[in-house]
C-alpha cells in the first residue's frame, strides 16, 4: 500500500509522522519503502543517510525515461539504521523539477516508476511518501501515485485553514489521475492541554472530509492525539528512532501504533477487494 503523507502547510509533522509511523510499522514486522520527495530532505538527515550519496536520487529516478525508471529505483534503495529502506531525495532536486516540467507526464512520473518497479509490491508491505510542502510537482506525483492520504493536522490556531486548499487538490487529482484516491486518515499532532487545543482537536474529529470529497465513500478516520514533546523532535537530532531512543516511553509510541493498526485494516481489506476482483 502506497501512502502520501500530506498537509499543503509546512512545519506540521508530515516528516516526523513519516519517520515515527516507518519504525513502527518495522517494528509490527512490516516491510517499508520510504521515499523523500522533500528537496530539504529533512526525512533523509533523520533517517541517518548521506544526501550525496552515489546511489541515485528521486530526481534522477524521475527524470530517467520509463525504461530505465525500474533499475534506477533498484539501484537508489539505500538501509539505513539498520531497519528502514530509503530513497533521497538528493541535492539537486529543483533542477531536476525544473527539467521534469518541461517534459510530458510530469505529475505521473512516480507512478509510473512504481508500477514498473514489480518489487516494490513483492518485497514492501507500505511505501510512505513523504511530502515537501506546497502543491508543486512532487506533492502532486505523490497523490498521483499514491493509494491513501495521511494529513496531519496541527492543534493551534489556524490549523484547519490549509485542509480545504489539500482536499481540493486531492479532489481534482482524483477526477484527472487517481480516481480511487482517498484521505483515510487525520492525524493531530503537537497536542497540548489547553482549552484551545482541545477544541481544535474535536474540530478535527468533527470534520467531514467528504464535504470537499465528493468521489470519497468513507469518512476518514481520526488518530489519537500526538502530544507537543520535545522528545519527538530530539529522534533526528540524536539519529534515534522510536523504538531505539531511551527516552521514548510506552505512551510516546501509542498514537502511531494505532495509525499503523489503522493503515493494516486498510491494506486488509483493499487485498480482499483484490482477490474478489481477481476471483
Ligand atoms: N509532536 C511534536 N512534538 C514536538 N515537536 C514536534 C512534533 N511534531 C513535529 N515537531 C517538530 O516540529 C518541526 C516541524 O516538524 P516536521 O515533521 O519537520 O514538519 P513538516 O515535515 O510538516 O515540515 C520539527 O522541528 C519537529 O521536530
Ligand atoms: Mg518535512
Amino acid at each position: 500500500m502506497i501512502i502520501a503523507i500530506a498537509a499543503i502547510k509546512g512545519g506540521v509533522g508530515k516528516t516526523t509522522v513519516t519517520f515515527c509511523l516507518a519504525a513502527t510499522l518495522v517494528h509490527m514486522g512490516k516491510k517499508v519503502l520510504c521515499i523523500d520527495l522533500d528537496h530539504q530532505g529533512d526525512l533523509s538527515s533523520a533517517m541517518g543517510a548521506e544526501r550525496d550519496a552515489s546511489e541515485p536520487d528521486i530526481g534522477q529516478i524521475l527524470y530517467a525515461p520509463k525504461r530505465e525508471q525500474a533499475d534506477l529505483m533498484a539501484q537508489g534503495i539505500i538501509d539505513v539504521q539498520g531497519w528502514c529502506h530509503l530513497i533521497t531525495p538528493g541535492m539537486d532536486l529543483g533542477g531536476y523539477q525544473t527539467e521534469i516540467e518541461k517534459g510530458l507526464s510530469s505529475e505521473s512520473r512516480l507512478k509510473d516508476a512504481l508500477a514498473q518497479f514489480n518489487s516494490v509490491y513483492e518485497n514492501y508491505d507500505y511505501v510512505l511518501l513523504d511530502t515537501p510542502k506546497g502543491e508543486g510537482l512532487f506533492t502532486k506525483n505523490a497523490l498521483v501515485a499514491c493509494d491513501e492520504v495521511l494529513v496531519p493536522v496541527q492543534t493551534e490556531y489556524f490549523a484547519l485553514k490549509n485542509i480545504p486548499e489539500l482536499l481540493n487538490l486531492v479532489s481534482q487529482i482524483a477526477d484527472r489521475a487517481n480516481p480511487d484516491l482517498r484521505v483515510s486518515t487525520l492525524v493531530p499532532n503537537r497536542m497540548k492541554a489547553t482549552s484551545l487545543h482541545k477544541s481544535i482537536h474535536q474540530q478535527i474529529i468533527d470534520w467531514d472530509v467528504r464535504t470537499h470529497l465528493l468521489h470519497q465513500s468513507e469518512e476518514s478516520w481520526t488518530a489519537p492525539p500526538i502530544r507537543d514533546l520535545t522528545v519527538y523532535s530530539e529522534l533526528s537530532a540524536q539519529g534515534e528512532s522510536l523504538y531505539s531512543y531511551g527516552s521514548v516511553k510506552e505512551e510516546h509510541r501509542e498514537p502511531f501504533v494505532a495509525i499503523a493498526e489503522h493503515l493494516e485494516t486498510l491494506r486488509n481489506q483493499a487485498n480482499t477487494r483484490e482477490v474478489e476482483t481477481v476471483g
